[in-house]
């Protein structure tokens, strides 16, 4: 695209869904009910969902008129074999399995590689990522690098892991303990930061030298290219295909949550070189996802993944999804919100404990902005912080995440710039009212991936 200022959505809207809108009257109701937990609202009862970029987008005529000829045969169906290629070009892994989305396939391979005295270490784990870990009896160490944690201060790819302390911790914990190293791209739970090539061949050298397995974690790695082409020098005349090639090729592995880059609904998958885990794999896929042809899958699914892994390669696509983000956050920086620096691929983070210092961490401040949002706005988002990612001591005190942040992802190709200036909007109004908000107490949690399912009240 020419240098425009202005960034046109590089698609028109063919069919429209309607959005109920809400009074702040309502909406108080609506929250009180769903006990402060958006994740218990009818979705119906929200006017913009920024809860997650996964399985929301818009797709394609294309897609859609692939659905069409979907091959729905148990075995052997052509809109896998579409699906396959699609995936072998992308990534040169020789042993593909398909599953119903991206924790099947960590349930799957993890479940087969941890178990305990096991170890697995990542830049960040996402929290399906690590639950599935911890479940299989093993352990989730996450070691992105100190920029990374800082908010504030520009870094280019602050998603990248710490090869020293990497090479540390095969060391300390033995190479035969560690279940593998694995590499979020990009790095969602991190602020949706963005990991270097260089880094992913630091990872795929130390992981050679100590004979360890690596794995990709890729749902967002053409957004992960974008940044690699626009801020790691030697690839600014790669395609965005041709670099995600080449990080493919670094691993021994891929696991796929096609729910973002690909571009679709519902879908994933689990792509590796060796053969011997492969074949335990798909043992395991057959007994609860379905045949290895179709792993939970529709054939309509499938075909749509195929047309989705190639479209979310488009230059001009790419352009507008990573700059239209980039524009929510710069705005929202200029209007002073603290947040994430710079801003990711698919989310724009808040920091809320910068914005609310009036919350202590045990009081929540990131489900405080959540609710703030919805109560304000109708505008659904997540806490990425000590609801989703703390635990308790033996004594029931609060070990806080590292960062309060709360998350509003975007979803591709659904919201137009007008629900975007709204949402710029609600922001003024949480500005004018940040002192005036209290945090919330957890009165019901489960034990795992609690954000979920929590209930909280108001202090
Ligand atoms: N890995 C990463 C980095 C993810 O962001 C997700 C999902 C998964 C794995 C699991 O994939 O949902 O298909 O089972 N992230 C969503 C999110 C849920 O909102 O960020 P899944």
């Amino acid at each position: 695209m020419e240098n425009f200022k202005t960034i046109i959505e590089p698609f028109k809207i063919k069919m429209v869904e309607p959005i109920k809108v809400t009074s702040r009257e309502d909406r108080k109701l609506f929250l009180e009910q769903a006990h402060y937990n958006p994740f218990l609202l009818d979705s119906d009862k929200v006017m913009i969902d920024f809860l997650t970029d996964s399985g929301t987008s818009a797709m394609s005529s294309e897609q859609w008129a692939g659905i069409m000829k979907g091959d729905e045969s148990y075995a052997g169906a052509s809109s896998w074999y579409n699906m396959r290629d699609a995936i072998f070009d992308l990534t040169g892994h020789e042993f593909i399995l398909p599953t119903h989305q991206g924790r099947a396939a960590e349930r799957i391979l993890y479940g087969y590689l941890g178990g305990k005295n096991k170890t697995f270490i990542s830049n960040t784990h996402f929290d399906t990522t690590r639950a599935n870990i911890e479940f299989s009896g093993a352990e989730a160490i996450d070691i992105v690098i100190e920029e990374g944690k800082n908010t504030r201060d520009f870094y280019p790819f602050k998603g990248n892991i710490d090869l020293t302390k990497l090479e540390t911790l095969i060391q300390e914990k033995g190479a035969e303990n560690i279940g593998g190293v694995i590499l979020t791209v990009t790095n969602n739970s991190g602020g949706g930061q963005p990991v270097s090539m260089e880094n992913a061949k630091g990872v795929a050298a130390i992981c050679k030298k100590y004979n360890v397995n690596y794995f990709l974690d890729c749902c967002r790695v053409a957004e992960n290219s974008y940044f690699i082409k626009h801020r790691e020098k030697g690839y600014e005349n790669k395609t965005y295909k041709e670099i995600a090639q080449e990080m493919f090729s670094l691993v021994d592995g891929a696991i796929m949550s096609a729910k973002k880059d690909a571009l679709v609904n519902m879908g994933g998958f689990l792509s590796l070189k060796n053969k011997e885990i492969a074949d335990a794999c798909k043992n395991l896929l057959i007994i609860t996802e379905g045949f290895a042809t179709y792993g939970g899958l529709s054939g309509r699914d499938m075909e749509a993944i195929a047309i989705g892994l190639r479209e979310v390669f488009d230059a001009d696509y790419l352009h507008y999804r990573i700059r239209s983000t980039a524009f929510l956050g710069e705005r929202l920086r200029e209007i002073g919100i603290p947040l994430m620096w710079p801003i990711g691929g698919h989310a724009v983070y808040i920091d809320a404990k910068e914005l609310y210092p009036q919350i202590p961490v045990n009081e929540y401040p990131g489900q405080a902005l959540v609710c703030e949002l919805y109560l304000k706005g109708g505008i659904r988002t997540v806490e990425i912080g000590s609801v989703m990612f703390g635990k308790y001591d033996d004594n029931g005190m609060l070990i806080p995440a590292p960062m309060e942040l709360v998350r509003l992802a975007i979803p591709r190709r659904v919201y137009t710039q007008s629900h975007i200036e709204y949402v710029i909007e609600v922001f003024e109004k949480i500005i004018t009212d940040r002192n005036n908000v209290k945090g919330l107490t957890i009165i019901e949690e489960p034990k795992f991936l609690r954000h979920f399912t929590s209930k909280f009240s108001r202090k």
